[in-house]
Parts: structure tokens; C-alpha cells; sequence
């Protein structure tokens, strides 16, 4: 069945666990991943960034997602991460991605609806989901402001008319924290998953501490997008073999590295609850 869309994964609004979202950016983060889903009988999300594709290409990056991905028989799905323009969307979608996300945060509330809805459209036409965001979810910033926060009337509006399958909401995370230290509005989360019709998710969870990502599970997200974490396991992991075995094969550091993301994987997949959900 591989690769799947976020449909496919067996994660429902209903369900009390979430599905973990991990940003790769060549094959030793995508064989992290894989290799994770494997050990936890977890299913799991191989999203592709922008960054990545500056780095990668979009093309060579979803092939290595496809091919890697049935290597296994649990659920994969390969999701595009942040897409600002319909292009990339649709070329994505051409070369057979199962999922995408449009990014309108930045854009006034109508044309997010707008461009989120043929979006949603295009992905439907090729049996993949689609992934819309109401609220600002900022960068690098030390905190998230009243107003950035999502309003619960105007993300019940958007999962409406857009149609979009999940639904990213901002709740006081911000992306790209090399460490966890913050806290989500929790009161706000029940509010919105009374609401919205639809699975919501958790961007920027890199930052945020693990009682608050066990709560917000509980009251109500379903998925969690990681990036910054798994970079930053990688980086110390490589700094720190290259000084000590200076002259060991770079195949074998690089090994190393795979297995030591898919353990920080792991671990998060247990904290997600979504081990052994296949
Ligand atoms: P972090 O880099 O903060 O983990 O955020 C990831 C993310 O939200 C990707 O969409």
C-alpha cells in the first residue's frame, strides 16, 4: 500500500493518539524514519520541506520517500511541508506525493481560503489529502502573540469551506527551537477540537515540552510535525563521532547516524502513542 495518504494511516479525530510528522532532508533521515515506523509498529509521515527541496530537489527527494517507503508494510505517507505557491503543489502532486500542505497563514483570510480550496481540489483529484492552516505559526521568534493564535470561529469557517483534511492551528509553538521549554493553550486546543470538524495538527513541536505534546494529544491533536529535533540529534551525534574516530569509514558514521534519529524517532513515537498501532 506504500506510500499511503494521511487518510490511510489509520489515525482518526476521534483517536487518543496522534501520528508523527518527521521533516527529511536526504536518505539518512528517511531511513531513520522508516527504519523507527519498523521497530514501534508505528505508522508514520515523511514530509518534505522547502529547505529540503533547495537542498535536494523535489524530484529526487519524493522518488527516495517512494522507493524507501515500500520497503515496509506499514503505513508511510509522503506529505509536502509548507507550500506557498500551487506550483510545487501540483508538481508534487504529479510526481505522485500522497499528501500536501498550502501554507496561506501569511495571506488575508479569503485568499487562504481561495488558494487552500484548489488546493484541496488538486489533491483530491489525485487521491491524496490535503493539509490548510489558520493561525500563524512563527519562526524563531521567543513567543507567539494573541493575535498570531487561531480564532475558533474563523478555523471553523476555513475546514468548511476549504474541505481540507487536517487542519494546522497555532496554540503558542514556534518552529525551529533547538530545545523544548514551551507550553500550548491548552483551553484554546478543546475549543478548536469541539469545533473543527476535522483531525487538527501541532507545528514547531520541536519546542515544546513532552507533558504539554500528552496533553495536547488529549485534547484533541492528531498530528505532530518534527524538524529542528531530529537535525539537532544528527549534528551532535556527527560532531561528536568525528572527533573521537577521526579515521573510521564515513559509510559507518553515516550508519550510526541513521540509528541514532530513528532512536529519538522512537521515542517520540511512543510519546505520540502511535506505537503499535499496526
Ligand atoms: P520544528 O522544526 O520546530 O520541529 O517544526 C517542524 C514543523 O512544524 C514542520 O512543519
Amino acid at each position: 500500500m506504500n506510500p499511503c495518504n494521511l487518510n490511510q494511516l489509520g489515525v482518526t479525530r476521534a483517536a487518543p493518539w496522534a501520528v508523527g510528522h518527521f521533516n527529511i532532508h536526504n536518505q539518512e533521515f528517511i531511513r531513520a524514519v522508516v527504519k523507527a515506523a519498523e521497530s514501534e509498529r508505528s505508522p508514520a509521515i515523511l514530509a518534505v520541506g522547502m529547505m529540503s527541496v533547495k537542498y535536494m530537489g523535489l524530484e529526487p527527494l519524493i522518488s527516495a520517500c517512494r522507493s524507501i517507503s515500500r520497503e515496509t508494510s506499514i503505513p508511510v505517507a509522503v506529505h509536502l511541508d509548507h507550500a506557498r505557491d500551487l506550483d510545487i503543489v501540483k508538481e508534487a502532486l504529479e510526481l505522485g506525493i500522497n499528501s500536501v500542505m498550502f501554507d496561506g497563514s501569511s495571506l488575508d483570510f479569503e485568499d487562504n481560503v481561495e488558494k487552500t480550496t484548489s488546493v484541496v481540489q488538486m489533491a483530491h483529484e489525485h487521491g491524496a489529502t490535503a493539509e490548510g492552516e489558520i493561525g500563524i505559526v512563527p519562526h524563531g521568534t521567543a513567543s507567539v502573540s494573541q493575535a498570531e493564535m487561531t480564532d475558533p470561529a474563523l478555523a471553523v469557517e476555513f475546514a468548511e469551506r476549504t474541505g481540507v483534511d487536517y487542519l494546522a492551528v497555532s496554540l503558542g509553538s514556534v518552529h525551529g527551537m533547538k530545545s523544548a521549554g514551551t507550553s500550548l493553550d491548552q483551553g484554546l486546543l478543546q475549543q478548536l477540537h469541539e469545533q473543527v470538524p476535522v483531525p487538527l495538527v501541532l507545528h514547531g513541536a520541536s519546542g515544546v515540552i513532552d507533558e504539554q505534546i500528552t496533553m495536547a494529544i488529549k485534547n484533541g491533536i492528531r498530528k505532530i510535525n518534527v524538524n529542528t529535533g531530529l537535525k539537532v540529534v544528527l549534528k551532535s551525534f556527527l560532531s561528536k563521532r568525528l572527533t573521537e574516530e577521526p579515521e573510521s569509514d564515513l559509510l559507518e558514521d553515516l550508519g550510526q547516524g541513521i540509528d541514532a534519529v530513528s532512536e529519538s524517532v522512537a521515542v517520540r513515537m511512543r510519546l505520540f502513542g502511535s506505537s503499535n498501532r499496526t
